[in-house]
């Protein structure tokens, strides 16, 4: 099963197993995460699951779509090139040992 490092804002780093098709959100909800909020619960219109991807992934990714693009120019924190929604990356075999940061805060 392929795994998920989060690391947080304080600089904790805590792994997670999350089976394919999973998102990167529900995982980590599914971890305890603290630093993913996710009030919409995955549908792309609360921008609380916001994430920057460690650069040597975001090759692997999807493009970054329309409605999330517009979400996360509404994200608490800072958009960078490397932020994402987590409710929209879907885990796969080729993702194992993805990297994601947590912004400082989610609301
Ligand atoms: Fe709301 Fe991802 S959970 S946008």
């Amino acid at each position: 099963m392929p795994k998920i490092i989060y690391e947080t804002h304080d600089g904790q780093r805590i792994e997670a197993n999350a089976a394919v098709g999973t998102s990167v959100m529900q995982a980590a909800k599914a971890a305890g995460i603290d630093g993913i909020v996710a009030e919409c619960g995955g549908s792309a219109m609360c921008a609380t699951c916001h994430c920057y991807v460690d650069e040597a992934f975001l090759d692997k990714l999807p493009e970054v779509g329309v409605v999330e693009s517009e979400m996360l120019d509404c994200a608490a924190s800072e958009r960078k090139t490397t932020s994402r929604l987590s409710c929209q990356i879907k885990m796969t075999e080729d993702l194992d040992g993805l990297v994601v940061r947590l912004p400082e805060t989610q609301v």
